[in-house]
Parts: structure tokens; sequence; C-alpha cells
């Protein structure tokens, strides 16, 4: 096997980092998304490439191994794994990266050190890894929906996780002092139980409406924790791309927060300054009332005649697969004179960026693809409306009602405009459990049924009205 000496294993670790900070510069718009990708997997390939030929490795049989086990592992889950359940994979994949960093500290810890500093870089290691471990499986068992999104807000949380931190400090000055004795491995158990526990409060404590937050803030811990080990093992790229990991997770949480109006003091801590709702308003709630319903026929009708269209896709257009046929309906609407554009929301669907993933894919034009700060003015000026398979990102409650649970989260304010056409399958609430007042405004009227149907059928509708205009 090729080995490399010292300085070109530097040299290698340096380029693969600068293509690291490249790939996510070209991640940060859909155009040079490709781009940024492959400079990511070509960073990676020359870290890995430039990990085998270090010269003090001399495992190479159970380290391949592990490439190819792992790697089919990885490549099976990813070829697998529905769009809508990528949020749950990468909360299961954040918590491998808290195990390897518990499994790693406790190697290094058994394999023999000396020093303060090392012992500390220990210690930090794992106990952000178990952290990690324990929210991010919370995480994951949350948004597959097996544990209630509801928070669980115990009395005394905050002076508990206090307690929590600071037998976590006690335990980490007797552990440094302990160095290689017994008791030193004992410090570490305790330590693990303890960040283990305290992962797992802090994440319960986070309502359903903060989830993408604790999944993009989990994304952050799993970048410090690499980053620590990487000071553990001497690594100098595992810290480059640790804080690379753990700085864009921090910045994007902070992005979704201003989006969602929550404060990240809140999600950091955990429910911090989170009341137990009142009476959060339920589907059961609005039973009686009556909504206004729109078919097939009429919704081609209002689009035929609309010159302003914005479409409004959420998390049911993803699960309806609906995007190609929104792309062909946009067409249509096109061919005939419309304008239409799309408004998304900065947390609509179920990981950031969904939509315009899907839409990009449908090959959507950039350019008619805005964010809500773009276009929420421009709803008075809309003659159609149309939500497809959005609930929370479209509710009025979110401005008015103290009670939701996503009171004073931004809202793409879709009843200002001429007609909403609201696509889904039923009243059904969406991801937050909450009501939507706009199922019931003048402006609203419901098209039920799966988003790929409906739409397919105005796709059918606004062709046949085209052949006989022609
Ligand atoms: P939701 O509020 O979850 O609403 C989606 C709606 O789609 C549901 O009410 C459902 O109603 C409908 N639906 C489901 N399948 C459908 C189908 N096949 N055809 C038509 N409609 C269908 O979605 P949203 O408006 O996109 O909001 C996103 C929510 O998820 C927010 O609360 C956000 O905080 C949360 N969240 C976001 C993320 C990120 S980062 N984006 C991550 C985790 C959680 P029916 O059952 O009646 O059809």
């Amino acid at each position: 096997m090729l080995t490399l000496e010292p300085s070109l294993l530097t040299i290698a670790y340096l380029v693969a980092a600068v293509l690291f900070i490249l790939s996510l510069r070209g991640l940060s718009s859909q155009e040079s998304a490709g781009s940024g990708n492959f400079m990511g997997m070509l960073g990676m390939a020359i870290a890995v490439g430039a990990t085998l030929s270090n010269s003090s490795l001399s495992a190479y049989g159970i380290t391949i191994a592990a490439v190819v086990v792992g790697g089919a592992i990885g490549l099976f889950l990813a070829a697998r794994v529905a769009m809508t359940a990528m949020p749950e994979l990468v909360a299961l994949l954040h918590s491998f990266v808290g195990l390897a960093a518990v499994l790693v500290g406790v190697a290094a810890h058994l394999s023999g050190h000396s020093g303060t500093v090392v012992s500390i870089e220990i210690f930090v290691d794992i106990a952000i890894g178990s952290i990690t471990l324990t929210g991010s499986i919370i995480a994951f068992f949350k948004l597959k929906g097996s544990l209630s999104g509801n928070p669980m807000l115990l009395p005394g949380r905050h002076v508990l996780n206090l307690a929590a931190v600071a037998a976590t400090v006690v335990l980490g000055v007797l552990f440094v002092k302990a160095g290689q004795s017994d008791t030193a491995l004992v410090y570490l158990g305790i330590m693990i139980a303890i960040t283990g526990v305290l992962g797992m409060h802090l994440v319960l404590a986070i309502g359903g409406a903060d989830m993408p937050v604790v999944v993009s803030m989990l994304n952050s811990y799993s970048g410090w924790t690499a980053s620590a080990a990487g000071f553990m093992l001497g690594n100098d790229l595992l810290i480059i791309t640790g804080a690379l990991v753990g700085s864009s997770g921090a910045i994007l949480s902070y992005i979704m927060c201003r989006a969602m109006n929550r404060s990240i003091v809140n999600v950091i801590f955990g429910g911090f300054g989170a009341k137990p709702k009142a009476k959060a308003k339920s589907e059961g709630d609005e039973e009686q009332r009556e909504v206004d319903e729109i078919d097939i026929d009429g919704t081609v009708e209002a689009l035929l005649h609309a010159k302003n269209v914005i479409v409004v896709p959420g998390y049911g257009m993803a699960v309806g697969r609906a995007q190609h046929a929104v792309r062909e309906m946009t067409e249509l609407v096109e061919a005939r004179g419309g304008r239409v554009r799309f408004a998304i929301h900065p947390v609509a669907g179920r990981l950031p960026g969904h939509m315009n993933v899907l839409l990009a894919e449908a090959k959507v034009p950039y350019p008619i693809v805005l964010e809500m700060d773009e276009i929420n003015d421009d709803f008075p000026e809309t003659d159609v409306v149309l939500v497809i398979g959005a609930n929370d990102i479209v509710n009025p409650g979110a401005q008015t009602d103290e009670t939701s649970p996503i009171w004073g989260m931004p809202v793409l304010e879709v009843w200002n405009s001429k007609l909403v056409v609201v696509m889904k399958r039923s009243r059904a609430t969406g991801y937050a459990g909450v009501d939507n007042p706009l199922f019931y405004h003048d402006a609203t009227q419901m098209l039920f049924g799966d988003a790929l149907a409906s739409v397919t059928e105005i796709v059918t509708g606004l062709r046949a009205e085209a052949k006989a205009a022609a």
C-alpha cells in the first residue's frame, strides 16, 4: 500500500478542507449546488485516500472492511429513503456521529494517555458525543411519530439541566485528576449516563413545531463532537471539517429560528420559556364549522381567468409526489398568458430546502420560485392561490391565536388574495397539530383529494380547454 509522508498527508488534508469549504459555498445556491456536491465528494475521496495512505495505519483489512460495509449500508439507506423521511434519517445519522465520538473517546482513554489537555479533550469529546447520541435518538422517534410531538415540560427542568451540567463539570475535574486509574473509568461512566439523560431531556422538552431547528442544532453538535475528536486524535482535517459542520449547523439553526420567530436560547436549552399550552385549538374544536368546497372544474375555470397565480407547496405535495404535475399545470397556465409564481416558506415540508429540491427536480424554472419575504406582500394582487398540501405555513392562527404552538411564526398570508384553493385530502391538521382557520376564511375554497390526483385532473381540464380554444 502506498504511504504518504507526513508533510504530503498534511497537504492532502488541506486540499480536502478547501474542497469542503468550496462545496459549502456551491451548495448555497441552486444553480451551483451540483458542482458544490461534486467538490464535497472529491474532498471526501482525497481525505479517505490520504487517511488510508497514512504511514501510521496498519490495520488495513479491518479499515477497508468497515468502509465497504458502512458504505454499502449508506448506499442502501439513501437509495430507499423517501424524501419525506429524510429528517428522520439525518437525525439517526447524527446519533451515529455521537456514538462514534463516545466510542473513540473511550478507546483513546483505554489505550493510555497522559497530560491534562488530552484528558480534557477526551472528556469533552465524550460529553458532547453522548448528548448528541441520545438527543438525536429522541429526535428520530419524534420525527417518526413514535414519540409525541408535544414538549415534555418537567417542573424545575432548567434546574435539572443546570444540575446535570454542574455534575458533568465536577466529574470532568475528578476524571482529569484520576489520570489512568480505575476510578477515572467510573467517572467517565457516570458522566456518560448523566449527559445521555441530559441529551434526552433537552430534546423531549422541545415541541413538534420546533423540531426542524432541533435537527439542525443536533447537526451542529455532531460537528463540534467531530472537532473535539480531531483535537483528541491530533487530526487537523477532523478539526476543520467538524468546525465547518458545527458552525454551518449553528448558522442554519439561527436562520431557521429567525424564520420561525423562535429564540435560539429556547431551542438550545429545551423549552426555555415555553409554557404548557392552555388550549391548543385542535381539529375537534372546529368540527361543526362549515367549509366552502370547490371542484376540479371550478378550479380549472378560476385558473383560466386568473392573471396572477401563486402556488404554495407544502409537505402534502411531497407526499403525493405531485411536483411534476404541478410543473405541467404551470406551463399550461403560462401558455394562455397567466403569470405563475411559487411561494416557498422556510420550513415548508420536512427539511430545509425541501420544496426547492422537489421543484428543481421537476424542472420548475428558478426565477419563478420565490422565498416568503420576496412574495408575501404580493397576495392582495393575486387572483388565485393554490395551496398544495400545505397547512401550518399558511395558518393565520400564527398571527391571531396566542395559545397556538406556532404563535409568532411568520406565515404566508394567502388569505389576502382573491381566491385561495386549499388542496388536501381532509380537514386534518398539519405537523404542529393545530386547526387552521384558513379553511373557514371567506376567500377559501377547499379542494379535497390527493395532491397528485387533483393536480393531474386540473392538468387534463386545462389541456382540454386549450385544445377547444385552438
Ligand atoms: P404540514 O403543516 O405538515 O401540512 C401538510 C398537509 O399536507 C397536511 O395537513 C395533510 O393534510 C396534507 N397532505 C398530506 N398528504 C397529502 C397528499 N397526498 N395530498 C394532499 N395533501 C396531503 O406541512 P407544511 O405546511 O409544509 O408545514 C411544515 C410543517 O412541518 C411546519 O410545522 C414545520 O415546522 C414542520 N417541520 C418542518 C421541517 C423543515 S426543516 N421544513 C422539519 C420538520 C418539521 P391531509 O391529511 O388532510 O391531506
